[in-house]
């Protein structure tokens, strides 16, 4: 226990800890709680390689036999499940789109009577029908484990007191979160997203030792305490776990900083399950490790669909390896990454999500991802962590404004005047494209209570 308290309470690093071949340095360092971890976590590659080839051939199986989309699209492809012979014998199979989801709404997908369907998630999608996710009762228990998992790979333990503050409803993200703390054993406070001085209320009142919530909208909470004149560092929270959109290591030092506590990355998407696909570990902060015993990561080159070595970068594309009510196979999911090895566990890790190749902005020829901007943001002192991306058309140019706001300590003429135009020249130089920038008040881009809205495209 004593190295775990002392790791926990050492003061938060950004610099990841190389644990190298850790497993047994981490069961060292963990011992006394080891019985949190489910002992596949630290298992040997090659037994987490044969659970997961087991698992594969259950679910390709599963998918062809009982959901309709399944088995024509196989066939079409010229392959059946018994196919698999390896891991590797995965690639034959055909990819599963979101435009798949769309066309088979609601339900077309299922692979369960619907009577076995314990509860229907679904993401609002921006543009069109919304994606349609379901679950078995046994869908919803490992999705409880492999929260609870995150939570402990976190620093979570049984008995703390959470905080959820990601959305309720048919987002995965409240009940996700929800379910997987009551099952670690914590006490759960449901207070879902929004009436943000209630939020900072309830966390001065109630005292929780674990936030989980997005990482902007951390950033929104921490405004308020400092509007009630309370020092986000004086609350009760020392671990944070921050999830559902995109966010840079300069957005973890500036929570960490500004609340003294943990922030560790959750990684997860509704048509896999919803958060606690993978998650990182607190000891390290070096990228998500994948709870692979449940689902099969795979990297593939976004253009041609080949499948990229480790450490590549690339699309991540998963199957699940245990889901009931919604076996997907091969889903792209557009996020962009790439696979490391175990550390802190012996599951492979995920870099940080570098974003999405939706989100990617071509601005005269350079790729540009909102997380770029957002690490010049922050290196601004006189800047506020808060920003968003104007696209306009200037001419027959596409242009990009960048919108920020000066921090309230640094809100006169002459600030602001030197905090664009270094903004503007330090992205020039570090991500190669020309732009405007904006100094706003305080409080004048728009906050979210869940998932930043960062591109307004009005091309
Ligand atoms: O956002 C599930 C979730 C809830 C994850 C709470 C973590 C915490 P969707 O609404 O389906 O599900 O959105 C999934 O969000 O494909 C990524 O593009 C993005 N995303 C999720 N987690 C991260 C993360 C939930 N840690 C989409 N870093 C995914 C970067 C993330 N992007």
């Amino acid at each position: 226990m004593e190295i775990f308290t002392k790791l926990l309470n050492a003061k938060p690093t950004t610099t990841p800890t190389n644990f190298g071949q850790a497993a047994n340095l981490v069961r060292n360092a963990l011992s006394p709680d080891v019985s949190l971890i489910n002992p596949i976590e630290l298992a040997p590659r090659a037994e987490i390689e044969a659970v997961q080839l087991e698992r594969l051939r259950w679910s390709l199986s599963h998918a062809y036999n009982n959901s309709a989309f399944y088995k024509p699209k196989f066939d079409e492809a010229g392959v059946h499940p018994d196919d698999l012979k390896s891991l590797a014998d995965l690639a034959k199979f055909p990819f599963t789109l979101k435009s798949d989801l769309r066309d088979n709404y609601p339900f077309g997908m299922f692979a369960l009577p619907m009577e076995q369907v314990a509860r229907i998630h679904a993401s609002s999608g921006t543009t069109g029908k919304p994606t349609v996710v379901g679950y078995s009762k046994k869908d919803l228990d490992t999705w409880a484990e492999v929260v609870a998992r995150s939570m402990v790979a976190a620093g979570v333990r049984p008995g703390d007191r959470v905080h959820i503050a990601y959305g309720y409803g048919l987002f995965t993200g409240g009940l996700g979160a929800h379910y997987g703390a009551e099952k670690l054993g914590c006490t759960v406070i449901p207070m879902s997203g929004g009436q943000t001085a209630r939020q900072v209320q309830l966390i001065q009142d109630f005292k929780p030792r674990v936030i989980m919530v997005t990482p902007s909208y951390m950033l929104s909470i921490a405004e308020e305490f400092r509007r009630q004149g309370i020092d986000p560092r004086s609350c009760s929270l020392e671990i944070g776990i921050f999830g559902a959109e995109p966010w840079t290591e300069s957005i973890r030092q500036e929570i960490e900083t500004t609340f003294d506590m943990h922030a560790v990355d959750i990684f997860g998407l509704s048509e896999i399950i919803g958060p606690g696909v993978s998650n990182e570990c607190v000891e390290t902060k070096d990228g998500l490790h994948i709870w692979e015993d449940h689902f099969l990561p795979e990297i593939i080159n976004p253009e041609t669909g080949e499948v990229l070595p480790d450490g590549e970068e690339g699309e991540l594309v998963f199957t699940s390896l245990t889901k009931e009510a919604l076996p997907i196979i091969r889903y792209r999911t557009r996020d962009l990454t790439r696979l490391l090895p175990g550390t802190a566990r012996s599951m492979r890790r995920m870099a940080k999500i570098t974003g999405r190749s939706d989100d990617m902005i071509i601005l005269r020829g350079v790729n540009v991802f909102p997380t770029q901007i957002e690490e010049q943001v922050l290196k601004i002192p006189a800047l506020s962590p808060h920003y968003q991306l104007r696209l306009y058309k200037k001419g027959p140019m596409d242009a990009m404004e960048v919108l920020v706001e000066c921090d309230p300590q640094a809100q006169g003429a002459d600030d602001r005047q030197r905090a664009a135009a270094e903004l503007a020249n330090n992205i020039k130089t570090m991500v190669g494209i020309s732009v405007s920038v904006d100094v706003r008040d305080p409080g004048g881009v728009a906050r979210s209570e869940g998932k930043a809205k960062r591109v307004l495209d009005e091309r």
